[in-house]
């Protein structure tokens, strides 16, 4: 057991490929679309973008004046309408867009593209009646109900950007991302359900609009029934706006490169960035993506795990499976509740065919035991993917013998907030797949290696960039473009920087490692150590704060603070819960450190600046780098001592 295990994880040139009962119905069979876009990236983009409805035809494909790049420019369109309208005229109303399962078992919707249609007209004409206007913003921090894809695709209709605000943080982070969009409106629940325990929705609102003066109006969706506090003039229910809207809402016609929404992320500075994507281009990545990645036919029934509040909901719940117009799953809920079987009873209760997770989400499910997807019928998958962090190849092998029955090909996707859509990912009728690599780009994307020197590497480790715009790419950062040009566009000339290092193989294959900044991928979430840094010296007693990663099971990668306290402040657990929960307050539960270290010192060089890579070496428990540059070195080997110690 043990060296069979050893064998997967070192052998790279392990292969699967597609079955050929797989191949015969797969969309994409051959890599001649590879060849195609390679020949001809606008007119394959283009052919792609034709699958859409426009209200005018664009008169150019790509403007590169790098590092900005517009796509379809002239052209007009409306992504609800190419969402709903299009269905519902092509005689596909009654068609079911998706099935919606609550936390509390039982609760189960089904929402026809007729009816999501109908609600989207309705609260387009609520947001209208509102004052909200083309071009204002929009905030949304929903739980996971089908009103949240409502919402954003009524601010689409109407021409409004939205931007999403995951339900886990806090009202902090609620509030700085409402001012710095200059959201008009802010669309709510009371709360929603986690684990069987509510969420306070509305609650954090109060405590974030106290300081949001772009904020006019509050919409609350009432979905767990709690009692709220209601600003008068201010708040409104979501069911009496909607009981007195008009039914129909003309679709204002978008010009392609018009803001669709911005997302925020984190990024290397306390301050998270507001990634802008537009309409057209975003829209026909994320149609081409969904279509080719997922195989998605009218048969199936597609279930992609994700958070609204996280890019992948954006991209893979809402905008690419309804475009297509297929039919989806959407979970309300944890993967543990009630039991920890609950994906598995979802996938055989709806005949889940296509499944999207994240690796962390496959390292929990392998660690509570095959017999829980055993007690479920699971024969109708037939494609698994994967995205957010790099898989470990004994997760993938896991996924592949328990989830998929070692008959459904797995697709691990690389991409980012800030590229919109899927970019480096097998095409499961095509691609031959190794456990732990996302194999080559989709077509009409590129990616290489560079060295340090921006060289190309072609097999080797090294820093990934995207040599050429592609359609879904982030256009700006929001108000800050000067930011947009030095994070992602000042290390190499005209090349992307997407902050990953990979490694290439002699096939070609990429192998993406993980970042190179200061950004941490815990359990697929993207944290800057410096947000968690600011939060924790927001703390009266803390003097100074370093935040590294450490290695993690089932997260991928934890947090681990080192904390120095302000003269006369004692180190103790009643102080560290409290530095835990006021990084929770300030950003998020998710934001938690794991660890907090007090130290009387943290490991600096002579000029000042602490040596995370130290403190990491620390962390993880490993032999000490270079130390000659320390002002101090006396200080690392105390720490360490200290960490040891605290770890038994
Ligand atoms: C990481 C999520 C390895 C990567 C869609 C990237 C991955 C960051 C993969 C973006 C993958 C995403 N293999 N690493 N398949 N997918 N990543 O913005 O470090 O939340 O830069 O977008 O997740 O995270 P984000």
């Amino acid at each position: 057991m043990a060296t069979d295990r050893i064998e997967t994880l070192l052998d790279e040139q392990r292969r699967f490929t597609p079955s050929d009962a797989f191949k015969a119905q797969a969309h994409v069979r051959d890599t001649s679309p590879h060849e195609r876009a390679r020949r001809d990236p606008e007119g394959y983009w283009a052919d792609w973008a034709k699958q859409l409805e426009w209200s005018r035809p664009w008169d150019r494909v790509l403007e590169w004046k790098p590092p900005h790049a517009k796509w379809f420019l002239g052209g007009k369109l409306n992504a609800s309408v190419n969402c709903l309208d299009r269905h519902v005229r092509a005689g596909k109303s009654g068609r079911v867009a998706l099935i919606w399962e609550g936390e509390p078992p039982g609760e189960v919707r089904r929402i026809t593209y007729g009816e999501l249609h109908a609600d989207v007209n309705k609260f387009a004409n609520v947001l209208k009646g509102l004052g909200v206007k083309r071009g204002d913003r929009v905030a949304i921090y929903l739980p996971m109900v089908p009103e949240v894809a409502v919402a954003m695709l009524a601010c689409a209709r109407i021409g409004a950007v939205h931007t999403v605000v995951f339900g886990g943080f806090s009202a902090e982070s609620l509030r700085d991302r409402i001012n710095d969009a200059g959201a008009k409106i802010l669309v709510t629940a009371d709360g929603g359900y986690r684990r069987g325990a509510i969420v306070p929705l509305k609650q954090n609102v109060d405590e974030a609009l106290a300081d949001t003066p772009s904020i006019e109006h509050v919409v609350v969706l009432r979905r767990t029934g709690q009692t709220v506090t209601f600003k008068t003039g201010r708040d409104l229910w979501w069911t009496e706006l909607m009981a007195r809207a008009p039914k129909d809402c003309p679709p204002e016609a978008m010009d392609a490169e018009d803001p669709l929404y911005i997302l925020y992320t984190s990024g290397t500075t306390g301050k998270p960035k507001g990634i802008l994507h537009t309409t057209g281009g975003y829209l026909t990545h994320v149609y081409a993506t969904t279509k080719w990645v997922f195989d998605l036919k009218e048969s199936d029934v597609f279930w992609c795990t994700a958070d609204v509040g996280w890019v992948t909901g954006h991209s893979y719940v809402v905008y690419g499976p309804l475009a297509l117009g297929v039919t989806e799953v959407m979970y309300e809920g944890a993967p543990d509740h009630p039991g920890k079987d609950r994906f598995w009873s979802i996938c055989a209760k709806h005949g889940v065919t296509v499944f999207y997770t994240a690796p962390t989400a496959i390292r929990a499910f392998m660690k509570w035991g095959t017999e829980l997807p055993a007690r479920h019928d699971l024969s109708r998958l037939r494609l698994l993917g994967t995205v957010g962090e790099p898989i470990n190849p004994e997760a993938w092998m896991w996924y592949q013998e328990h989830i998929g029955g070692k008959r459904c090909p797995i697709v691990d996707t690389w991409w980012q907030t800030e590229t919109g859509g899927i970019m480096i990912t097998p095409l499961p009728g095509v691609t031959a797949t190794k456990p732990g690599s996302t194999t080559v780009p989709f077509p009409g994307i590129e990616a290489v290696l560079l060295d340090g020197e921006g060289k190309e590497v072609k097999v080797g480790g090294g820093y990934l960039a995207i040599p050429k715009p592609w359609p879904g790419m982030l256009r700006t950062i929001w108000g800050d473009d000067e930011r947009y040009q030095q994070v992602y566009w000042s290390k190499w000339k005209n090349k992307y920087f997407p902050g990953d290092g990979a490694k290439r193989d002699e096939d070609g294959y990429f192998w993406i490692l993980g970042r190179v900044d200061d950004v941490l991928n815990v359990a697929g979430h993207r944290i800057g150590t410096m947000e968690v840094e600011s939060a924790l010296v927001d703390h009266s007693a803390v003097a100074e704060a370093a935040v590294v990663g450490r290695a993690h099971d089932l997260k991928g990668q934890a947090l681990a603070a080192f904390v120095t306290l302000k003269e006369g402040r004692q180190g103790t657990d009643a102080l560290r819960e409290e530095l835990k929960n006021h990084v929770s307050k300030k950003i998020g539960a998710l934001a938690k450190p794991d660890d907090i270290l007090f130290s009387a010192d943290l490991p600096k060089t002579r000029s000042g600046k602490i040596m995370r890579r130290l403190l990491k070496d620390i962390a993880e428990g490993r032999a000490l780098g270079d130390t000659t540059t320390l002002a101090d070195p006396a200080v690392v080997a105390k720490l360490r001592d200290q960490y040891e110690s605290q770890e038994t």
